[in-house]
């Protein structure tokens, strides 16, 4: 098998059987809805903050399989991180993403297989989406804290 294959493997395995999938009725959550302008798929992720570090991540859309299943990745990396660990996350995701060199001691995991979206620039908007909304909702929280 060669690595392609594995990272194929990897993202329909997501996209099939996605993690922490599903939006809650719980204002504990802080929600963010965005959508692709190109294509009009929706993403909307919950992000649960304690104490600085993400307890929980939530998310639901309607979108490609790059988009679904880069969906359950990040919330499985972002997931149990402090608010600082997923800033660094988020950096090196976008650099991975733009075809650029990324720090692997910090971007770990099966968000490495979004490579070669680099290569499909219609796409780099569909691996993303997940991870603007989840940073946005992170950036939103800690706006919320420092407001009080
Ligand atoms: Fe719409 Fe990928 S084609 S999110």
């Amino acid at each position: 098998m060669n690595i392609e294959h594995l990272y194929r493997q990897v993202i329909m395995d997501h996209y099939k059987n996605p993690k922490n999938k599903g939006i809650l009725a719980d204002n504990s959550y802080m929600t963010v809805h965005l959508n692709n302008p190109s294509c009009g798929d929706e993403m909307t992720v919950q992000v649960k903050v304690k104490d600085h570090q993400i307890i929980d991540v939530k998310h639901q859309g309607t979108g490609c399989s790059i988009c679904c299943s880069s969906a359950s990745v990040m919330s499985v990396t972002l997931k149990d991180k402090s608010l600082e660990e997923a800033f660094s996350i988020l950096h090196e995701f976008y650099e991975l993403i733009k075809g650029y060199p990324f720090n692997p001691d910090i971007l770990k995991g099966d968000a490495v297989v979004y490579q070669g979206v680099s290569q499909f620039p219609a796409r780099i908007k569909c691996a993303t989406l997940a991870w603007k909304a989840a940073e946005q909702a992170i950036l939103n929280i800690k706006e919320d804290k420092s407001n009080g």
